[in-house]
């Protein structure tokens, strides 16, 4: 992992066309299921970010045979050629995705050894729902040498999630659709990217119903094929760019996006007097005044999503008026305002809510990305500020967006990555 530092020269407004790229979260998890057949998949619209290159690694780690072309956004999955079923701490740490394998490796081979994942520390990240729901399905679970070992032959249940949760509901899904018999699953998520995961298992012959919904019901069936698939635009990738877009109050066009998804993150921006219009995959976003200070609350899906909380977080810090910002999914979501607070923003936390007041500006400073989102919440706050910004640790943020300095750099901005002496990856002081 390169050491380097983003620096960002404020105060240029974003202006121009671009191109929102492929769902991470939604590949995140079709990637591993490309496991779940018996031919050759290819998965085409990936993005290009490191969380890829790292699923990448722990699939050919299991032997499969993988092709990355990054210039095209797509990879070809041969899982024929899997040999092995353990997937080893130092890869698994490196993503929270990597706990698909586990869903992935026992519903097609009915054994796997998969080590905790990693991911953003966000507070507690329990994955008690994927693991109850591998139970219910008929597995034994237990514990070796800090790993997960997961083992049986799997039989279609009912299972109803205690909380809804997107991960569980796919990982779950993921060894269902090879079980023996029917499961239906409920409380379930209704993320975009679970629609899109169950989309792919049907195109490769899974009998899966009821994605999007809070029931979904699978037919079991003892072989998926192989196929090519192309998953969606990135949901909070669009969310982001609209963000900044209003943020540095500009004018931006985002094509190749699917605006349905968007619909609460569209409602607060026009709550705010943001202009947001859309048509088939476009959105065109506007600010041209001031902006005011809301309420929100982040939801599953399709509530506010916990992911762009803290971006709009970034551009509450210069509304008019005090705003209120409840998270209700994480409870260590708000470290992003403590390095704010670096720039001259003024928020004060109190448990799950943030009050965020509005200033007249920001300015630059030294600030670390606490996280992906929270990284991606001070690059816009680096754009609105007057002066430099530097964000250390910001190859957290290429873990999850595609090319996002070279994206808002073709906008108007100004961001170039600068190595950082020391080598450690911290600064001075942090
Ligand atoms: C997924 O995380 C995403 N990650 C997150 O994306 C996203 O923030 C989150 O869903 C919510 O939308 C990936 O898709 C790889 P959850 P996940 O299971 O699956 C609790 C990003 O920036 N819970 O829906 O970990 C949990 O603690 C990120 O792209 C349990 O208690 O989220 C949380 O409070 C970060 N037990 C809530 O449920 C469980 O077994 C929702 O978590 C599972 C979850």
């Amino acid at each position: 992992m390169p050491d380097y530092k983003l620096v960002i020269e404020g105060g240029r407004e974003l202006r121009g066309e671009t191109f929102v790229s492929g769902g991470k979260n939604t590949s995140l998890a079709v990637v591993p299921a490309t496991l779940l057949a018996e031919g050759p998949c290819l998965i085409e619209n990936l993005p290009d970010i490191e969380d890829i290159r790292v699923l990448m690694q722990i699939l050919r780690h299991l032997g499969a045979g993988v092709t990355w072309q990054a210039q095209q956004n797509q990879m070809q999955v041969d899982p024929c050629q899997v040999s092995g079923d353990t997937v080893p701490f130092r890869l698994s740490q490196r993503m929270r995705a990597s706990y698909y394998l586990m869903g992935a490796l026992l519903g097609r081979y009915g054994y796997a050894r998969v080590g905790y994942p990693g991911g953003c520390n966000l507070g507690s990240r329990p994955i008690d729902q994927h693991l109850k729901g591998f139970r219910a399905l008929g597995a034994s679970i237990r514990e070796e040498a800090g790993m997960i070992v997961l083992e049986g032959k799997l039989k279609g249940a009912n299972i109803n999630f205690d909380m809804v949760t997107v991960g569980g509901t796919i990982n779950v899904m993921l060894a269902a659709c090879r079980a023996e018999g029917d499961s239906v699953l409920t409380n379930c998520a209704r993320e975009p990217h679970i629609v899109d995961t169950a989309n792919f298992l049907n195109r490769i012959g899974a009998h899966i119903r009821g994605a999007g919904t809070d029931t979904i019901r699978i037919r079991g069936v003892n072989k998926l094929r192989g196929a090519s698939y192309t998953v969606i635009p990135d949901q909070i990738e669009t969310g982001t760019l609209m963000i900044a877009a209003a943020a540095t109050r500009g004018q931006v066009t985002l094509r190749g996006c699917i605006p349905t998804h968007m619909e609460a993150l569209t409602a607060k921006l026009l709550e705010m007097g943001v202009l947001v219009t859309s048509q088939d995959d476009i959105i065109n976003v506007q600010l041209r005044q001031g902006h005011r200070a809301i309420r929100l609350s982040t939801q599953e899906y399709p509530g506010f999503p916990t992911d762009l909380q803290q971006p709009m977080s970034a551009l509450l810090t210069r509304a008019v008026g005090t705003s209120e910002v409840i998270e209700n999914i994480f409870d260590a979501r708000f470290k992003h305002l403590d390095e704010m607070r670096k720039m001259g923003a003024k928020s004060v936390i109190n448990g799950k809510i943030a009050y965020i007041e509005g200033v007249p500006e920001l300015h630059g400073a030294p600030v670390y990305a606490p996280d992906l989102r929270g990284g991606a919440a001070l690059v816009i706050a680096g754009l609105m500020a007057n002066g430099i910004t530097e964000i250390y640790r910001a190859d957290t943020i290429a873990r999850g967006y595609e090319h996002l300095e070279s994206k808002l750099n073709a906008l108007g901005a100004l961001i170039r990555r600068e190595k950082i002496s020391n080598g450690n990856g911290n600064a001075d002081g942090f």
